[in-house]
Order: C-alpha cells, then structure tokens, then sequence
C-alpha cells in the first residue's frame, strides 16, 4: 500500500512533504511530486503538511482523481526503485496524463 500524490499538486509543488518523509521516497517531478509505491512505508506524516491537500492513502483518492493513483505508480516504472528522492535529484519529466494537462491550480 502507498500513499499518493493528486492534481492539488500539479503546478505548485510546495515541497513541505518532503520534509516530513522518513523514508526519503518523494520524488519531484517537472509539475508534480511523486510517491513511490515501494518505498513508501504508509507512515503518513507527509498528509497532513500538505498546504493544498493534496496527499492521500491510497484507498481514500477522491473518485475524481483516481488517475493520480497509476501516476504515481507509473512515474517509477523507467526510474526504478532509487531508494531515495534526495540523492537522485529532480526528474525532468511528468507522467504524459500530467504531462498533458493544462494549467492547473492558477486561480487562487
Ligand atoms: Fe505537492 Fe503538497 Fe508535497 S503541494 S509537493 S504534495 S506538500
Ligand atoms: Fe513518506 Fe508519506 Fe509514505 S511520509 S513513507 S510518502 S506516507
């Protein structure tokens, strides 16, 4: 099980998460961040520091985002399991569903 990382994230990217993660396995990408399914440990500390909310278990992804949840998974699938985010540096890319999108989250 994982925790994931939904659209609250795509173009703003606070990063406050990272900070929180004990195990070091979220990894930024172009427009978003990414949870890695493997190395996630469900410990959790990273939702609730999320400004924009962003962050869910899993099992509790808005039906509406639900894409976000192969997102996440399918972002590693080129990348592996680095064991972790800090020493591997940011990746120059996004998953194409995010990659594709729009503008996102510019309204506020
Ligand atoms: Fe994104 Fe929220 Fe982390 S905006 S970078 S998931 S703190
Ligand atoms: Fe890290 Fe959040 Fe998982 S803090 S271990 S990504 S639940």
């Amino acid at each position: 099980m994982t925790y994931i990382i939904a659209q609250p994230c795509v173009d703003v990217k606070d990063r406050a998460c990272i900070e929180e993660c004990p195990v070091d396995c979220i990894y930024e990408g172009t427009r978003s961040l990414y949870i890695h399914p493997d190395e996630c440990v469900d410990c959790g500390a990273c939702e609730p520091v999320c400004p924009v909310e962003a962050i869910f278990y899993e099992d509790d992804v808005p039906d509406e985002w639900e894409a976000y949840y192969a997102a996440n998974v399918e972002f590693f699938n080129d990348i592996g399991s680095p064991g972790g985010a800090a020493a591997h540096g940011v990746v120059d890319k996004d998953h194409p569903f995010i990659a594709a999108l729009g503008p996102q989250n510019t309204d506020d």
